[in-house]
This record gives structure tokens, C-alpha cells and sequence, in this order.
């Protein structure tokens, strides 16, 4: 199932897309003429080009690839990009250097497949058939979890797995810190969090390896959102730091098991100077403009039988300890705020977050629907169609994932991210979607590439085009695959080639 000659297989689909006459090929001589601020896409095009292509596309005052950034450009948006490739030229305009990374994306994806190999290639025709694409993504946030607390990865995958967000044009990578399991980011004022709690399933990162990340990830257009959590999924930090449990005599290990632990920080004042100094470290490494801090999975038992705790209860005028989720996220987000940074926290079945935060919506849509419905920002992100810890098919020779449930492409793929019936005011807090990684089950990064791909290309779809056609999709994703192939991404064919099902 080819898709027609008329078609190059872009993921994501482009909003507009024709095929023009001729094609324009890149060769030894080829130069790019950029305006004034367009020159870091055509580092880009070069860098993503060079591996395999060794073409040296130099600036020139002549050049035919053109690359142009003219804030005065409407109806793009900072995303949105128009790219004409006749014979003579390849025009890409864009209003916002992000909308010129996505275009040098979509050149890079109408190149030759061989274009993405990662070593020289020798006899190929470097061409870009005739195109005329005027591209504007559908949300402004479409991403991928990484969850690197319960298994550390090192640097070299996370720019190799940011690589990939940006060929499909997601543009968050948000990145799971700190769990029950492990702890990655190191705090000068705590060193025993990644001496102690960096050591199980992995190891931690270097400050400079997280802001060397950073600027890896802006270069091509993805942000990455930190997430340390609190004030549950805490335990690793409690076996470095006991004196911040509730209680502080006792003696944890970093928690060798999976699951909801009961484990969750105390409600002291050494608590709150904790998070205000970890959330400072992490503002400072991370320019993101969300600050992800956790919030989900916090059972109250400790708080309901802790003296100091209770002692906080009847401090603070409040309803019971359970209230104290609130007043906790409260006082966090507020550090968050201080900064200029927006707080962004998982739903919790019961728990509304207080008014500053955006929130990321993983249970079930309802939840989303809730927080949307109280005005805050949400990020969709429902379990039973982004949790690539799920199996992807119920195969025998499926390997293990998270129990429960599993996710196949056509219900990644269909994840609408504002459904029809929520009603204008609830979708226009959307602010997008994001695919989930937690990796309890993902024992190495061949397995971890297994399970995101390709149903990180169905979410891109979706998020970027709207994933209202399925079976072109599927077309698309058949030669898309080939470009996996050429990255050296494992991916399960039978996800792709399984029957036919119809969606919405
Ligand atoms: C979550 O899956 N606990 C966010």
C-alpha cells in the first residue's frame, strides 16, 4: 500500500499540500541564501544533511535554497511554514524561526529516504520533487513523556530521542526526573539526592549535560519541560533526605519495586525550603516556561497519622490532611509563579490543582474536561491512547508492558485531544497532547524505541493535522516507516499492517 506518486508520505500530514512539476536536486555546488535571522535553520539543514548527503551547503547571496523569516508573514502562526520547491528553487518562509525548523523538517523528510542515514551514501540523487505546502499545526503542544527516573538513559539518547520528536514536529520533550525509584538531576544544596538516590536503575546527569540538552533541543525546536514530583513519588529522595518524611527517624532504601508507594514528603518548613531550592535549580537549568511538578498518586495515610503533619492541619485552618495535597501544591506552585514560570501538574482523581497550574490530563478525558471547564490550560494526555508503556497489540509475541490495558496505533491515532462534545469554551484550553513513556517496563533503549515508535507518529498526526483519516495515514506511515528504517528505529510492522479498523 504505496501512497499515490503524487503523495512524498509526510508525517505529519501537511495542512496544504500539491505537487508542482520538476524537482530541485542539491548537489556539491548548492548554496542557501538566508535573510536576517534564518541562518540557524540552515545550520540545521545542514547538520541534519550532512551525515549522510556530505553536501556542504554554504551560505551564498545567490543561493536557491532560500530560506526567509519575515515576522510580517500572516496566517502561519510562530509554527506554521509555506514551502515552494519548483526545478530552479526551494522557498521556505516562515513568520518564526520555529516555523522555518518545521519546514527544514519537511525538506528533509521529501529528500530521499537514504537522506536520514546516519553514515555516507554514495549514488543518490539528492531531490526535492516539485511542492507547494502552506503548514500550520492544529495545537501548540505536542510531545512526549520520558520517564528516565525509573531507568536512568544517558544524554546520547536523549538527543537522539529529541532528534526524532523533531522530525514529526513535536516540539516538548518532558522529562519525568524523579520518582519512588530514582532521582537524575543534581541540586548543589542536596548532593545525597543523586549520590544516594541517582544510583538504582542507572546513574544522574551533570548540570551540564542537562543544559547542553537544552540548547540541543531549542536548536531544533523542542522544550524541555522538567518534572520533579511531589509531594508523592518522592521515596527515592526520602532515602537520601529521611528528615523530609513524615517520619524523619525512619530508614528507607530507594525503592526497588514498582507502583504507588505511601512514601510521600512531610509538611514541615524543611520541606517547603527543600522543594523552594530544588524548584530554583531546576528554573535556572531549564528556561522552559512550565515547570512540571508531579502531583499524581499521593495517598494521605502518612499525613493522616504524623503528629507534625496534623499539627499543620490545625496551623493552616484546614478541612483535614487531605487537604494538605492542596496546600502543598499551592505553596509549590507559587515558588513556580515567583519565577515568572507556569506550574504544570497531573490530575488526580478527587484533587482539583489550584488556579495557577496547567495540567496534564492522564486519566481520562473527564478529568480534562473538569480542569478545562475551571479555565486552567490542559495538556491531554489519557492513558488508554498515550501510554506507550501499554502493549501495542495483544500478540503472544508482544513483549511484556504495563498491565491493564493496550494501545494500538488506530487508538493513538485517534486520541482527539478536545472532543466534539466539550464545547468551544472547555476546547480552547487545550493546549495540546503528548505521548507517555513511564519505563518500568522498558529495559533497554532498543525496547524503549520499540514502544514509541510508530505510535509517536499516529500522536504526531494527530496532534499537528487533526488524525481524522486513518487510512491515509496509514499510506503515509508505510513509507514513512522506511525513514525509521533509515534511523535505525525499531518498529513493530504488524502495528502498521494489522486489519483494518475503522476510527470515528
Ligand atoms: C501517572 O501515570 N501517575 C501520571
Amino acid at each position: 500500500m504505496l501512497p499515490p506518486a503524487t503523495d512524498p508520505g509526510l508525517v505529519p500530514n501537511p495542512s496544504k499540500l500539491s505537487r508542482t512539476a520538476g524537482a530541485f536536486t542539491l548537489d556539491d555546488t548548492t548554496t542557501i541564501r538566508v535573510t536576517p535571522g534564518a541562518a540557524p535553520a540552515a545550520a540545521l539543514l545542514r547538520t541534519l544533511l550532512a551525515p549522510a548527503t556530505g553536501l556542504p551547503l554554504p551560505l551564498a547571496p545567490d543561493g536557491r535554497i532560500v530560506l526567509v523569516l519575515d515576522p510580517g508573514l500572516t496566517g502561519l502562526g510562530a509554527e506554521g511554514y509555506g514551502l515552494s520547491v519548483t526545478g530552479e528553487t526551494v522557498l521556505l518562509r516562515a513568520a518564526d524561526a520555529a516555523g522555518l525548523r518545521h519546514g527544514v523538517q519537511t525538506i528533509r523528510q521529501l529528500l530521499p529516504v537514504a537522506a536520514l542515514r546516519s553514515e555516507p551514501v554514495r549514488g543518490v540523487r539528492w531531490s526535492v520533487p516539485g511542492v507547494e505546502i502552506t503548514d500550520v499545526p492544529r495545537y501548540a503542544w505536542r510531545g512526549a513523556m520520558l520517564d528516565v527516573a525509573r531507568r536512568f538513559r544517558p544524554v546520547s539518547f536523549l538527543r537522539r530521542f529529541t532528534d526524532l520528536l523533531a522530525l514529526h514536529k513535536l516540539n516538548v520533550l518532558h522529562l519525568h526526573m524523579t520518582d519512588d525509584q530514582g532521582w537524575r538531576m543534581p541540586v548543589a544544596a542536596y548532593p545525597r539526592l543523586t549520590e544516594v538516590a541517582g544510583v538504582p536503575h542507572g546513574g544522574a546527569y551533570s548540570r551540564e549535560e542537562l543544559r547542553d540538552l537544552v540548547a540541543y533541543a531549542a536548536d531544533r525546536g523542542v522544550t524541555v519541560v522538567p518534572e520533579i514530583e511531589m509531594p508523592g513519588h518522592a521515596r527515592a529522595a526520602l532515602a537520601a533526605y529521611p528528615h523530609l518524611g513524615n517520619f524523619p527517624e525512619r530508614r528507607l532504601d530507594v525503592w526497588q519495586g514498582w507502583g504507588v508507594s505511601d512514601t510521600i514528603f512531610g509538611v514541615t518548613d524543611d520541606v517547603l525550603v527543600f522543594c523552594r531550592t530544588v524548584l530554583d535549580e531546576v528554573m535556572d537549568l531549564f528556561p522552559s516556561p512550565y515547570i512540571h511538578v508531579g502531583g499524581d498518586e499521593c495517598p494521605t495515610t502518612e499525613w493522616h497519622r504524623s503528629p507534625t503533619a496534623l499539627r499543620r492541619v490545625a496551623e493552616e485552618g484546614l478541612d483535614g490532611p487531605d487537604a494538605l495535597h492542596g496546600w502543598f501544591m499551592e505553596h509549590i506552585g507559587n515558588v513556580v509563579t515567583a519565577r515568572g514560570r507556569r506550574p504544570l501538574g497531573w490530575t488526580d482523581t478527587g484533587r482539583d490543582l489550584p488556579e495557577s497550574f496547567a495540567v496534564v490530563a492522564w486519566r481520562d478525558e473527564e478529568h480534562g474536561l473538569a480542569a478545562a471547564s475551571r479555565g486552567q490550560p490542559v495538556i491531554m494526555a489519557p492513558h488508554r491512547s498515550t501510554y506507550l508503556d501499554y502493549p501495542q497489540s495483544a500478540h503472544p509475541d508482544e513483549p511484556p508492558g504495563q498491565p491493564g490495558d493496550t494501545v494500538d496505533l488506530p487508538t493513538v491515532y485517534a486520541t482527539e485531544p478536545a472532543p466534539a462534545h466539550w464545547g468551544a469554551a472547555a476546547a480552547a484550553r487545550v493546549l495540546g497532547t503528548q505521548a507517555q513513556l513511564w519505563t518500568e517496563y522498558v529495559p533497554t533503549e532498543a525496547h524503549a524505541e520499540y514502544l514509541v515508535f510508530p505510535r509517536l507518529c499516529a500522536l504526531a498526526d494527530t496532534a499537528w493535522s487533526g488524525g481524522r483519516d486513518w487510512p491515509g495515514f496509514q499510506a503515509r506511515l508505510h513509507h514513512h516507516r522506511t525513514r525509521l528504517d533509515a534511523l535505525g528505529v525499531p518498529s513493530r510492522p504488524s502495528a502498521i499492517l494489522r486489519p483494518e479498523r475503522t476510527t470515528r
